[in-house]
């Protein structure tokens, strides 16, 4: 007698096998494969085997391309991560830490939205309809007409929201804790999330309206269980910050109707999140003007012009392998920096431990740090200060040379709105700036001659200390 057929599905990546396994070889989680029904009891049931088809009228290329209709959501911050607000019949998953402030983000959207006039309901699995109350109560926005629910059945859900005017907005926290009839599996696995993620986003693109799904994310910043539902989604945002800081991040991941590379700054506060229109000035608020090891570099996050404080320390080791560690960069450009420092400039880091770090919990992705990041080593290493005037910008090349960046004109116009008078750049990001930003341009050619001038300074500050 033929057995049936088991799968097994992996809960955290969403791989299939044919046996039970400890270990997922795909994602390497251990005790995350589960039993999930075989594939044909996922299928809805108008999709299973022998059903004939319906034909449905094809549609010309050309035509008309109704452009994406924009819903606003009055939080700018927000708007300028998802291009200019939610797209109609799109949906986006935002993923987060738990407590990092997700639900907080999206009442405030929700209310924002329902107060201008749109229809906007909240759904959430997780917590009771008094909980959402109470912390709309703590944002103040209790007035705001949302309406709310506390469900997990999709089923119920969709035929709720498909009666009466069709929502402008409909939030689901989190898709997580929601499931479906049309699935078999236990509420939460792989299979559950997957379905009911396909439910809601059938119901989006039939009825126009735009859902915001929440997912939780695992220790290592996937979202949790459905990677699967990335991919099904419109867009992906994901909601950083780390417990020290009362700053968060939204970034795109990933937008099929607008720009990936914006991030929103808001700040966790006592009534709720506030957007940071002028996020430079807080990641430059805690500067420890006139310690060694410290330089502001002038970076572009999207189209947005941010300055931070990239902040290093080398120090003799006592280990064989000296230890490398780097917060809010991209560990592989360190090594880079550091080798070109070793083999161009003369700087010996073989005994010393090196430690660099981006200020505000802000991670940055541009190689554009390059010449912040030697600078800062530099200084630490020499234990000479830099100008606390003076912001840095520009890519070093594996021949020690500096290369020029983009938007230098609009990096050096922040800088001078902050208050910096000079600025250390590669020559070529000159003739497009100079005269209008103000600032004083110095251009090292290579990134020997700017090491050689930041140790000057350590040596003529050393003289000084022993004369006095
Ligand atoms: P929450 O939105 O519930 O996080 P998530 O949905 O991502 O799990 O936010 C929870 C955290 O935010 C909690 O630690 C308290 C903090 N918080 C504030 O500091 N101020 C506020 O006004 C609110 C509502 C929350
Ligand atoms: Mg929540």
């Amino acid at each position: 007698m033929a057995r049936r057929a088991l799968t097994f599905a992996c809960q955290n990546c969403g791989a299939v096998t044919r046996r039970w396994q400890g270990k997922c070889e795909s994602c390497g989680e251990w005790n995350t494969i589960a039993e999930e029904a075989p594939a044909s009891a996922s299928l809805p049931p108008s999709a299973r085997p022998g059903r004939k088809g319906r034909p449905f009228p094809l549609q010309p290329l050309a035509g008309e391309a109704n452009e994406a209709p924009r819903l606003p959501s009055g939080l700018a911050e927000l708007d300028r991560v998802t291009g200019g607000g939610f797209v109609r019949g799109s949906v986006l998953l935002v993923g987060g830490d738990p407590g990092i402030g997700k639900s907080t983000l999206l009442i405030q959207a929700a209310a924002a939205l329902a107060s201008a006039g749109r229809r906007s309901v909240y759904i959430s699995g997780e917590e009771a309809v008094a909980q959402v109350r109470l912390r709309a109560e703590r944002l103040g926005l209790s007035r705001a007409p949302v309406e709310l629910a506390s469900e997990t059945s999709v089923e119920d859900i969709v035929a709720t929201l498909s009666e009466g005017g069709t929502p402008h907005l409909v939030v689901i926290d989190s898709i997580q804790t929601m499931w479906t009839d049309a699935v078999e599996s236990a509420p939460g696995t792989v299979t559950q999330v997957r379905g009911a993620a396909q439910a809601l986003i059938r119901f989006a693109k039939r009825s126009g309206a735009a859902i915001i799904l929440v997912g939780h994310v695992t220790k290592d910043g996937q979202i949790a269980g459905p990677r699967v539902v990335e991919h099904m989604v419109d867009a992906v945002l994901s909601f950083e910050g780390d417990g020290a800081h009362q700053f968060r991040i939204l970034r795109a991941v990933k937008n099929r109707f607008g720009p990936t590379d914006e991030i929103g700054v808001f700040e966790m506060t006592g009534l709720g999140l506030r957007e940071v229109a002028n996020p430079s000035e807080i990641f430059l608020s805690e500067r420890d003007l006139g310690a060694p090891g410290t330089a502001v570099f002038a970076g572009i996050e999207g189209t947005r012009p941010l300055l931070v404080e990239m902040q290093a320390l080398v120090a003799p080791s006592s280990l064989g392998t000296p230890r490398r560690a780097v917060v809010g960069w991209d560990p592989s450009r360190l090594s880079m920096v550091l080798a070109v420092l070793e083999a161009h400039c003369g700087v010996r880091l073989g005994g010393h431990d090196v430690y660099l770090n981006v200020a505000g919990g802000l991670r940055i992705q541009e190689p554009a740090a390059d010449l912040a990041a030697a600078a800062a080593l530099v200084s630490s290493l020499s234990g000479a200060p830099l100008p606390p005037d003076a912001v840095y910008f520009g890519e070093v090349s594996l021949s020690g040379a500096i290369r020029p960046v983009a938007q230098a004109q609009a990096r050096l116009k922040e800088a001078a709105k902050l208050g910096f008078s000079q600025a250390i750049t590669p020559e070529a990001s000159r003739p497009d700036a100079s005269g209008e930003s103000g600032l004083r341009i110095r251009s090292p050619v290579t990134l020997a001659s700017l090491v050689a001038e930041i140790a000057e300074r350590g040596i003529r500050r050393k003289g000084l200390n022993t004369v006095t």
